[in-house]
Parts: structure tokens; sequence; C-alpha cells
């Protein structure tokens, strides 16, 4: 029988949407279900500006593994950066913020990666975020874990803490959670804008990077500050380094003067493509 006496949550953030669902698992997990279970108290590990971490958690930590859907898949930095982190054979959940588009391979790619960093996931979800893309004209997901969606992660952690005073919590296989489709006109409208959009690039390719506006720029570093790569040099923060940017959007929705914008003819098309609300999935 398994004991555990602490829980970590673990995440890469650049938009926040998955700190805030990872922080409220954690929440649901730290809760006792009885009076004689120990209080826990979550400590976080956050990656999002950390270029090379590296720690190994003891067996007896339950770690919260969530990191936001880039493509379908696991953003590639969270990977990277995860890479240095080691499990010893504790329990993990891992958990995906999407931007209520899809996740698909996301999930079962994270659940790979935390078996080989030496965890074994008991517990997985996908969650949906407010995408880093959405802006006011063009709303995706907007508002993204809302309530409701904090209330049913903090939920979703109770389960879990149920699952792990069993004392032998079996593992699970994130395959089987499936990614609830878009209604199918949607999702053709969207796959025909994906192949157009790269005849184009092909044709005419363009580079779309996040631009700065001199103007309205008052130099107070928050971007750069925020950026988890590194792309905006301190001091001239209107321009972005196009080898280092991962598009992530952090610098555009910090800035608090609207001077830092990023243009994707994918904003217009996922917004109107995927209004319609989708709702957390998990499994234990
Ligand atoms: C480059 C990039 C690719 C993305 N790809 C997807 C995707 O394939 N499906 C989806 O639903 N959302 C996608 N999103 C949206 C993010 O998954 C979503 O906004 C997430 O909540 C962001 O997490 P964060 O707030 O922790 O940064 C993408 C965002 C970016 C920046
Ligand atoms: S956050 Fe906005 S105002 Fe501040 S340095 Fe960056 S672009 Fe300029
Ligand atoms: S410069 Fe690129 S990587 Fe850095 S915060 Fe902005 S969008 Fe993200």
């Amino acid at each position: 029988m398994n004991t555990y006496d602490s829980i970590r949550t673990l995440f890469f953030s650049p938009t926040g949407t998955t700190k805030k669902v990872a922080e409220a698992i954690a929440r649901g997990i730290a809760a006792p279900i009885c009076e004689t279970a120990p209080a826990l108290v979550p400590q976080t590990l956050d990656l999002t500006h950390a270029a090379k971490p590296a720690a190994t958690l003891p067996a007896g930590c339950v770690t919260v593994i969530a990191a936001p859907v880039y493509g379908g898949h696991v953003a590639p930095t969270a990977a990277g950066r995860l890479s240095g982190i080691h499990g010893s054979g504790g329990p993990a959940v891992v958990v995906v913020l999407y931007g209520n588009r899809a996740f698909e391979h996301a999930l079962t790619e994270l659940a790979g990666l935390a078996r080989r960093q030496g965890f074994e996931p008991i517990a997985a979800a996908a969650f949906v975020g407010e995408h880093s893309y959405s802006t006011p004209e063009t709303p995706i997901a907007a508002g993204r874990p809302d309530a409701e969606d904090l209330v049913a992660a903090e939920a979703f952690g109770r389960a879990v803490r149920q699952k792990l005073e069993t004392g032998d919590p079996a593992p699970i296989d994130a395959a089987q959670l499936k990614d609830r489709r878009a209604p199918s006109l949607s999702t053709l409208r969207f796959l025909h804008f994906v192949l157009r959009y790269r005849r184009q690039q092909k044709r005419h390719p363009v580079v779309y990077l996040p631009e700065g506006d001199a103007e309205r720029c008052t130099q107070c570093g928050r971007c750069a500050a925020i950026c988890p790569v590194g792309a905006i040099p301190r001091g001239d923060e209107t321009r972005t380094d196009p080898a280092r940017c991962i598009r992530c959007c952090a610098c555009v929705k910090a800035c608090p003067v609207g001077a830092r914008t990023f243009h994707t003819p994918f904003a217009e098309a996922l917004s109107r493509n995927f209004f319609r609300r989708k709702e957390p999935v998990t499994l234990l």
C-alpha cells in the first residue's frame, strides 16, 4: 500500500490557463476526504520560464503534469522542459489545455512523456482554455477556464484523491480519452481553410509574428519578462526574434497598452468554426 505525502503542480503555461486548471486540480487532490486523512499542501514547479529545469521528485509525491496543446500536440517547449524532471515511479495526473478546437494526440503524448520520465499516470484530463489567438474581435473560448471549469477541475482533483486513498491506484490508458470532435461541418470548413492556407504559404510564404507598436510602447519591459523563450530583447520591446518565438501570445495578452499584437488568419477561422462550447473530459 502506497502513502503520499506531497503534491507538486508541474506546468508550462505562457498565457496562464494551464496554470489555473492545474492548480485547481491540485487543490482538489489536497482537500482531505475524511477528518483523519492528512491535508496536503501543493507545491509549484513552474516550467514556463525555466530554460533548463532539473528535479527528481520522490515516489511519495503526487504530481499534476499540465501542458497546452499546440497543433494537436504537447507544446514542444513544454515537452523539452519536462525532460529534466524525473518521477521515481510516483503517480501523475496528466492534463492538457486546448483552445476549444481539438486536443488530438496531445494527451496520449503527455502520458507517454510522463511515463518516460519515471511517473505513473493514474488519471488524465483535457480542459478548455481561452485560445492564445483569441482577441475581442475574434473570440475563441474567451474567458476560459471559467468558474464552471474550475469547479470541475477541483471535483476531478477530489476524485483523484479518492483513487489515491485506495492505496493502489491503477494506471490509466490516456488513449481512451477521446477528443470529442466539433460538429463535422465546422471541422470540414476548418480543414478546408488549413489546406488553402498551406497552398498559399507554398506559393507566397508569409512569416506571421507578433508585432510591436513603437508609438504605444512605454518600454515597461513586461512583455520581455513574460516571454517564455526570451524572444523579446529588453530595451527594444517592439522587436521579436522569429527564430525563438513560439507564437504563444503571452506578450500580446500581457501588454497593458495593447502595443503588441499578433495577426494570424487562424484567429478568424478558429473563432468562426469553434464557437460552440466544449466541456472538459476526464479519465480515472
Ligand atoms: C501555436 C499554438 C498552437 C495551438 N494549437 C491548438 C490546437 O491544436 N488545438 C486547440 O484547441 N488549441 C490550440 N491552441 C490553443 C492553446 O492550446 C490554448 O489557448 C491553451 O489554453 C493555452 O495554454 P496557456 O494559457 O497555458 O498558454 C494553440 C495555441 C498556440 C499558441
Ligand atoms: S508590455 Fe507593451 S508597453 Fe510594455 S514594453 Fe512590452 S510592448 Fe512595450
Ligand atoms: S515573443 Fe513570441 S514567444 Fe515571446 S511571448 Fe510573444 S508570442 Fe510568446
